[in-house]
């Protein structure tokens, strides 16, 4: 947004000097004064490995998208984000990148990805790529060269330090994903630091030629035409340069390693200084290319911080895991964490994430055995019909199922084995894509694929219930559509109503026109009835139902002094 409005400014200046009035800054504006893209967006992650496959190796690739970008076109998407389809040796599924110029062999070639994005932008799907920027692989040839010597002209690439003393690390910072963040390196007798895994060497942000690297890699994307990049763990960037201990906190973690904070290795200050600049260089670019940011961060102040607080000079769209990620199923902490989304981030937008590849399904974490569907359907009408960007996973549009391994020999996400079996790892969420109730469920014609396919392919795939008016396809495909199509869902002011209800929680969205609709979401197994027509202007009003969920047999009216909810159930209407 604060884009649009220093272009609005540049655009006034130019014109005010040339001459009072002008028809291309009349024009300029009214096109400039549009929304950007991503705004009204609904962006699909693509797990590469799990989408599809096309040659037949178990394993889904570029080609394999391409082909599914008319079911995509159908249920409403207007970017797809790729999670990272590079050379990698696939230690971290692709996130230890080795070549950050091109397409790993085994996801198909440039060629493949350019066909790829010219096949999307016919159909009005933008293309969003994962910037892995804290770390490489140890493949890639920055980490070869850098840790060949202690003077090669990439040695201060990589974070590396001496150690405190013989087999000593320089401190007893841990990795996220196991254990010491340190690997000792005899060629240059130092250890290089790794938030993630051993393979993942940090880069070192404090070394302007980093910067410029990393900054040319970005435009060679953007050139090629990407409309954006998913910045992963962005707030790793940058660690604390004294090296001082974390503090070290009561327990263990799942790892068996000491509780210890992170305060010194992520979310430090001078993260916000790369951002600014990326900014600034992605806005040279046409078309709004749009910054989103893997943001885990405390509480929604923080989150305002990446948006660049009230300048709007960082990111576009840090990931909102607050209400997502929220650990209770509490009408209460719903309500609050959505309302902070609203009011706390200087009118910046929201971005609401439910699942990602990181995380078992929100169905798993917030199911509660009976009621599953009811429950995904109602976080559905929150993720839609509130004032964000929704961003969705695959596969969540037919409730696909996370499928836990139950042995360590199953397990192939490394977390899951170093961790086990307080981690699993995260190949539960990761299970290729259900299309059809035929072989490898029509994701691979090999029936070998790379992660076992769900075991519930048969009934929960997208053949079987773009043949049912019920599925949780077609709520996708519903709430996707009035979304787009009505204007107050579309861009609809958004308030909170019934604040004080313990079990359900609603809001109106109010078109300019005044046209309102009201959304109500019940967070609990026992029927609910709901009176909304004092705060909506006085009794007797009624409402058209335009979606409802929860099995509750809602009438096409609806008495706005008495809405009823069945378990879980939510409601979209208009109010008359
Ligand atoms: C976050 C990614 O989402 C996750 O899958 C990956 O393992 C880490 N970053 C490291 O890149």
């Amino acid at each position: 947004m604060w884009s649009l409005n220093k272009g609005l400014v540049a655009g006034f200046l130019t014109c005010t000097l040339g001459s009072l009035w002008c028809a291309r800054c009349v024009a300029q504006e009214s096109q400039q004064s549009a929304d950007p893209w991503w705004k009204h967006a609904v962006i699909y992650e693509i797990y590469p490995r799990s989408f599809q496959d096309s040659n037949g190796d178990g394993i889904g690739d570029l080609n394999g998208i391409t082909q599914r970008l008319d079911y995509l076109k159908d249920l409403g998407v207007d970017a797809i984000w790729i999670a990272p389809c590079y050379p990698s040796p696939q230690v971290d599924f692709g996130y230890d990148i080795s070549d950050y110029q091109n397409i790993d062999p085994m996801y198909g070639t440039l060629a493949d990805f350019d066909r790829l994005t010219a096949e999307a932008k016919k159909r009005n799907i933008r293309v969003i790529m994962d910037a892995v920027l804290n770390h490489t692989s140890d493949k890639h040839a920055w980490f070869t060269e850098s840790a060949s010597s202690r003077t090669n002209p990439k040695s201060d690439w990589y974070v590396w330090r001496d150690g405190k003393g013989p087999g000593q690390p320089p401190n007893n910072w841990l990795s996220t994903f196991g254990h010491s963040a340190w690997q000792f390196n005899p060629k240059r007798d130092q250890y290089y630091y790794h938030y993630f895994y051993i393979q993942q060497p940090d880069l070192n942000w404090r070394n302007p030629e980093v910067e410029n690297a990393v900054f040319n890699m970005l435009r060679f994307w953007l050139d090629r035409g990407v409309a954006g990049f998913r910045l992963d763990a962005i707030p790793t960037l940058f660690e604390d340069p004294s090296l001082k201990d974390e503090k070290v906190l009561p327990g263990k973690n799942k790892f068996g390693d000491p509780n210890e904070s992170t305060e010194l290795q992520e979310n430090l200050p001078e993260c916000h200084d790369v951002i600014r600049r990326m900014r600034s260089m992605a806005d040279t670019y046409p078309d709004n290319r749009v910054l989103i940011g893997e943001t885990y961060l405390p509480n929604v102040e923080e989150l305002d911080k990446w948006y660049g607080g009230e300048k709007h000079d960082e990111l576009d769209l840090p990931m909102d895991m607050q209400v997502g990620f929220e650990p209770k199923l509490d009408a209460n902490e719903f309500r609050k964490r959505i309302s902070d989304a609203e009011t706390k981030i200087h009118g910046s937008h929201p971005l609401f994430v439910f699942d990602n590849h990181d995380n078992p399904r929100s169905a798993y974490r917030y199911g509660d055995g009976v009621h599953n569907k009811a429950i995904d359907q109602m976080l559905a009408t929150i993720l839609f019909t509130t004032r964000s960007t929704a961003l969705m996973y695959y596969g969540d549009e037919i409730e696909m199922p996370t499928t836990v391994p139950t042995s360590k020999a199953q397990v192939k996400d490394p977390i899951g084995i170093t961790g086990w079996p307080k981690e699993k790892g995260r190949d539960g969420e990761r299970t290729p894509m259900q299309w059809n109730g035929s072989t490898a469920a029509g994701f691979s014609t090999n029936p070998k694929t790379w992660l076992p396919v769900a075991a519930d392919y048969k009934r929960v795939n997208v053949e079987a219930e773009s043949k049912d008016p019920d599925s949780m396809l077609n709520w996708y495909k519903k709430l996707i559509a009035l979304r787009r199509s009505n204007p107050a869902l579309h861009d609809g002011e958004m308030k909170m109503l019934d604040v004080g209800n313990q079990q359900v929680v609603a809001w109106s969205r109010t078109a300019p026109d005044g046209k309102v609709i009201v959304v109500a979401c019940s967070f609990t197994a026992q029927p609910q009835v709901v009176s909304f027509d004092t705060a909506l202007g006085g009794s007797g009003k009624t409402a058209t139902t335009l979606a409802a969920s929860g099995g509750a047999g809602q009438k096409n009216a609806v008495n706005l002094n008495s809405v009823s909810l069945a378990a879980f159930g939510s409601i979209v209407a208009e109010v008359n």
